[in-house]
């Protein structure tokens, strides 16, 4: 087994892939208005599906649920049969930087912590070209929260995502890129802890005790702890953005 192995047997494990609770998905859905009864819906990069069961359960909406992870499709599935609503959610495993939907296809577009995958910037074009007139795009994306960040956090997210950028500079793409900002907020610091990081850290000490020799799994296990302990010390520095706009 490589890295990979062990990265997707921790994550599959988890209650959610990123950052993120259902209060937020809630309060983020609130801003959309005059949707028609039943919306179609695309959820990029869904995972797990916390959000999409939830999205299935604030609209009368069909949802299409998109991820290039089958795992992550399975766990979707069983949890929507669970809560009853797996009938107006279909489940595609195709990349998002190959989605070969028709323009102007959905209402809202959705997507939680992933559109990054393609590039935030590049990702708003795309979306921009598979909303209906009107359509809205709810996103989460990370930033930094305050205007300059200790040097050995900056080093991190050099490393792991160079593109982060402050609430004010996303703002100014989101409006560059055709849409109206209809509001945004930061994701509470308990949707990186007890939605995630706590339950990882659980799995994490489970996964140690399986593999305890297994070098290849604990370095994979030891970069995710480094992932943790980076929040409990910078948590004031850095956040998720929720960003709710409309196509203009
Ligand atoms: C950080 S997780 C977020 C999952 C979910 N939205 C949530 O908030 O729990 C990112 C998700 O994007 C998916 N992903 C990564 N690259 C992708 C790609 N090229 N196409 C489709 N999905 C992708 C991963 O499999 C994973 O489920």
């Amino acid at each position: 087994m490589d890295s990979m192995d062990y990265f997707y047997e921790l994550f599959r494990s988890l209650p959610r892939g990123g950052p993120g609770d259902t209060q937020s998905t809630r309060k983020a859905f609130g801003f959309l208005k005059n949707l028609p009864p039943e919306p179609r819906i695309l959820d990029i990069g869904c995972g797990h599906g916390m959000q999409t069961i939830e999205l299935a359960k604030l609209s009368m909406g069909t949802i299409i649920a998109l991820d290039n992870y089958q795992p992550f499709l399975d766990i979707l599935l069983k949890n929507a049969v669970r809560d009853g609503v797996e009938k107006r959610i279909i489940l595609k495993n195709q990349s998002m930087l190959e989605m070969d939907f028709k323009n102007e296809t959905f209402d809202v577009i959705w997507s939680e912590g992933a559109l990054y995958f393609m590039g935030f910037q590049n990702g708003l074009k795309k979306c921009h070209e598979l909303l209906k007139k009107k359509g809205y795009l709810g996103v989460t994306e990370a930033v930094f929260l305050q205007p300059s960040v200790p040097k050995l956090l900056q080093q991190f997210w050099d490393e792991g995502y160079p593109d982060i950028k402050d609430v004010p500079s996303n703002i100014a793409l989101i409006q560059n890129e055709g849409y109206r900002l209809l509001n945004h907020f930061t994701l509470p610091q308990s949707s990186w802890t007890e939605s995630y990081y706590v339950p990882m850290q659980q799995s994490i000490n489970a996964l140690k005790k399986k593999y305890p020799e297994n070098t290849t799994a604990l370095t994979m296990f030891s970069e995710c702890e480094k992932e943790i302990s980076m929040y409990q010390k910078y948590s004031d520095y850095y956040g998720y953005e929720f960003f709710i706009m409309q196509k203009q």
